[in-house]
């Protein structure tokens, strides 16, 4: 399978600008899977849950999703992008799942990231994976990676690739993703952006550095923190299936969940 991700520098609230580059960046090229930053297309720094709500677009009705099938359809890819969602009178910052026919799957991020919580509602929906051919893509948004319950819940239904849009601006997670990979034994592609969103209520710097990493924990590739790139390599999505770490010990069915009751509840 041939999967990677797009770095790049959104610019805030510039939606069409965003998607005619993205568009642009994504044409004629060959690949099966290609994973977007979350919210590429507004772009992250809110003033507030009423910005949000000018900016965000429900899947049914949005250009976005609608050109961005067409690229599937065109391209004979999938994406993984993040997307601003409007449902109904609520705000979700999801990942969608889109392929040559149209969106698959919808995530909403489970985990919201400190002023996020002012702007959006928290997810709704279960952890799921998706096959897409034959091969098994679960979805979590950016800071769901300080939650390990989220990579296993989704290597547990057999993911073998995560794809992870992010808008990161704290250090840690690029190398704790590698650990996420370790332990789960799954690719894991985190597409971050790079720049800045510049408001009147103050900056936010982004870290770009996206990578994937592979279901051993090596890095199979780290963008730098400031350059744009599309990067696409050939994956072997079966090494993800292989859970032994050692002759002896088998990363899921070894655990014990039966000592692990504090971390259901
Ligand atoms: C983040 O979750 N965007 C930091």
């Amino acid at each position: 399978m041939k999967a990677g991700f797009y770095q790049f520098r959104p610019v805030f609230g510039k939606i069409e600008q965003n998607l005619t580059r993205i568009v642009k960046n994504l044409s004629n090229i060959s690949a099966d899977l290609i994973v977007l930053p979350e919210l590429p297309y507004t772009g992250y720094y809110f003033k507030d849950r009423e910005e949000v709500r000018s900016l965000s677009e429900e899947l049914s009705s949005s250009k976005i999703i609608d050109t961005l099938s067409r690229m599937c359809k065109k391209n004979n890819y999938n994406l993984v992008t993040g997307f601003a969602e409007k449902y109904k009178d609520r705000y979700f910052n999801s990942a969608v799942l889109i392929g040559p026919e149209g969106v698959i799957h919808t995530y909403r991020k489970l985990h919201l990231f400190n002023h996020e919580k002012n702007w959006f509602d928290a997810g709704d929906i279960e952890l799921s994976v998706q096959s897409v051919r034959g091969v098994t893509i679960g979805m979590m948004v950016c800071f769901d990676w300080i939650f390990p319950e989220v990579t296993r819940c989704l290597a547990l239904q057999k993911a073998d690739i995560i794809c992870h849009p992010s808008n990161l601006v704290l250090d840690y997670c690029q190398q704790a993703m590698i650990t996420r990979s370790l332990e789960n034994s799954v690719f894991t592609i985190t597409a971050n952006r790079f720049g800045a969103d510049e408001r009147s209520r103050g900056t936010l710097n982004f870290t770009g550095k996206s990578q994937i990493c592979s279901p051993r924990g090596e890095v199979i590739y780290r963008a730098k923190s400031d350059e744009e790139i599309l990067y696409i390599t050939e994956i072997d999505p079966g090494a993800a299936r292989d859970k032994l770490i050692t002759e002896n010990n088998h990363l899921l069915s070894d655990r014990r969940p039966e000592f692990y009751t504090d971390i259901s509840g």
